[in-house]
């Protein structure tokens, strides 16, 4: 039997958003999904927090090959497939199964990413990009994306400070994409507002260099206004 994904998500989530974080190193995603994932629950929502790549046992082992330099595909096309392939696994046990219990996903990266990545800044064509992301999520799109935009510079200097706070005293080597030139990670910002200008129903910009809770703000103004929930102070 053919198991289609594509065109099947609003016949499964009623009720169910889903919601992808987008952005470059250090732009503070997985902060920010934090705040939201606690708002929402204090809203009286169900949610389910996920990342990319990963997600499901699958994707976690592609996570593994993608992040780690000595094993990640050289070019950004094997890498596309390899994202894509996660994609659809963790579409199929994770994304759908939460949407179809009327569960809110919000999730650390998805397509975006590798419209950016391996597209923008890795030089794979947009055409092909697009034939995978029909194939793989189809009528599966994102009902919002919040891109935290933030210079590279700015955010560089966060990864790396995050990953010596992490572990202290010790070495720990930039995985494949954070240790890529300057220039990749400019083309890369650029790929984003790109995105985020040809969607702008979809896409939500914001200017990741502020305070967290400014920014955590933002977020719940942005949210609640699109879905209709009732707004406030829900920290
Ligand atoms: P992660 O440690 O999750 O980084 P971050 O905290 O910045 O999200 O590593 C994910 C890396 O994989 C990140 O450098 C972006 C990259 N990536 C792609 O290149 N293409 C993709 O499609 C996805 C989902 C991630």
């Amino acid at each position: 039997m053919m198991t289609s994904i594509a065109g099947s998500v609003s016949r499964f989530r009623p009720g169910a958003r889903f919601i992808t974080f987008e952005g470059g190193e250090g732009a503070g995603k997985s902060t920010q999904i934090a705040h939201l994932a606690k708002r929402l629950e204090v809203a009286g929502v169900a949610v389910k927090v996920t990342r990319e790549p990963g997600g499901s046992p699958f994707a976690e082992e592609a996570r593994r090959l993608l992040l780690d330099p000595a094993l990640a595909p050289q070019s950004a096309l094997a890498q596309a497939l390899l994202f894509y392939a996660a994609r659809a696994d963790h579409l199929e046990s994770t994304i759908q199964p939460a949407l179809t219990a009327a569960k809110w996903v919000l999730c650390d990266r998805f397509s975006d990413s590798t419209r950016a990545y391996q597209g923008a800044a890795g030089g794979v064509e947009g055409t092909s990009l697009e034939m995978l992301d029909r194939l793989v999520v189809g009528a599966r799109q994102p009902d919002l994306t919040i891109l935290l935009d933030i210079d590279p510079v700015a955010g560089l200097q966060r990864a790396n400070a995050r990953r010596v706070s992490a572990s202290p005293g010790a070495f720990v080597v930039a995985d494949t994409f954070e240790s890529r030139t300057l220039d990749f990670h400019q083309r890369l910002r650029a790929g984003f507002l790109e995105i985020a200008k040809a969607n702008p129903q979809r896409v939500a910009v914001l200017d990741a260099f502020q305070n967290e809770l400014t920014i955590a703000d933002q977020i719940w103004r942005a949210v609640s206004a699109r879905f209709g929930l009732a707004t406030g102070d829900a920290r």
